[in-house]
């Protein structure tokens, strides 16, 4: 099969371009990484992923580009975008709007002109943000959305265009991952955050009170949700979660991964972030039925394999 994964030398993208190339597919892997707002890293990754057996490179901004070649393929996974609430208010908004809105529209138009034969399935990113905060139950799909940030806002009109297309017939599904921690995590991210400044011996930097809690879900797990969708014919323009049935507190979190380094650290408290949801938690019923999946990696056995990911980090900066 041959796949093209936007947002290859991202978080996600990266270990899903690693998992097709695994398998044994094409992977046409797109990326602009000298626009990440971390280049050192997004160039490291993007030079780990493109080395792998049956890998090409695109570099490619998909807000300008000609995305024929990506079109192509008869899969696309698209994961590239401007993700992150916190940087969203203000200029962010900007940039959500022609990373997340404008690229998503450019590539299902691409796909629905592809001339030869009918579009590819189209596997899409969108976020638990676009419930806001959960209830008193996990979140289901029909659940209407209630961003509260420009991020989320942005995944609600990047959902609303891949319906539209699936109604013009074209194979869309999207994935509403829930907070994917794990190795290659975005410095932005808060176990990122924790993990590295633990390793410092700093106080861990904690927005709010840390009462807050979500649906943390290992990328290992969300690679495999995310390979399950690209395989199957789903109805087209269905949303499914993905992300772990048992949400946990940000101190509870911080309390297995100080545990799993073996450090008692200090926490810092911050304001807490506009537009950061009290709770997100999923309900899994749609991706159990459809997809036959469900996360399965426990939160300690994760946050050590991202620990030992930033351990990695610190010996190639000092070798
Ligand atoms: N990480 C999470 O917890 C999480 C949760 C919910 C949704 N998501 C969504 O999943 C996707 C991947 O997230 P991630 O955490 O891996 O983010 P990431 O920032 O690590 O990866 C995104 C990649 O997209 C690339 N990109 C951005 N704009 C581009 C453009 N115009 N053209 C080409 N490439 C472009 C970036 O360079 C980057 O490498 C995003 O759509 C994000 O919104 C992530």
């Amino acid at each position: 099969m041959r796949v093209a994964v936007t947002g290859a030398a991202g978080f996600i993208g990266s270990h899903v371009t690693d998992a097709f190339s695994a398998a044994g597919h094409e992977v046409l892997a797109v990326d602009v990484p000298g626009r990440s707002p971390t280049p050192e890293l997004a160039w490291r990754t993007w030079a780990e992923v493109t080395a792998r057996p049956g890998v090409v490179a695109m570099e490619a901004d998909l807000a300008v580009a000609d995305l024929s070649a990506v079109a192509a393929a008869d899969v696309v996974v698209h994961l590239a975008g401007r993700p992150g609430v916190r940087d969203s208010w203000g200029a962010g908004r900007a940039v959500a709007e022609r990373d997340n809105v404008l690229a998503t529209r450019r590539l299902l138009a691409a796909c629905m002109e592809r001339p030869e034969r009918r579009g590819p399935r189209v596997v899409v990113a969108s976020s638990s943000s676009v419930y806001g905060s959960a209830g008193p139950r996990p979140n289901r799909e029909d659940d209407p959305p209630s961003p509260v940030s420009p991020y989320a806002v942005s995944k609600v009109e990047v959902e609303r265009l891949a319906r539209v297309a699936a109604r013009d017939g074209l194979r869309t599904v999207l994935l509403r991952y829930f907070s994917v921690y794990g190795p290659r995590q975005r410095p932005d991210m808060a176990f990122h955050r924790f993990a590295e400044a633990a390793l410092d011996g700093r106080p861990l930097p904690v927005f709010g009170d840390g009462r807050s809690s979500r649906s943390f879900t290992h990328v290992r797990d969300v690679v495999a949700a995310t390979l399950a969708a690209s395989a199957e014919d789903l109805p087209p323009g269905v949303v499914i979660n993905v992300g772990h049935a048992e949400p946990v507190t940000v101190t509870d979190a911080i309390a297995l991964l100080t545990g799993v380094l073996g450090v008692r650290a200090e926490v810092r408290r911050e304001a807490p972030v506009a537009g950061d949801a009290a709770r997100t938690w999923a309900d899994t019923d749609r991706a159990r039925r459809l997809l036959g999946w469900t996360a399965t990696t426990d939160l300690a056995a994760g946050l050590a394999d991202q620990i030992a990911w930033h351990r990695t980090l610190r010996e190639v900066r000092v070798g």
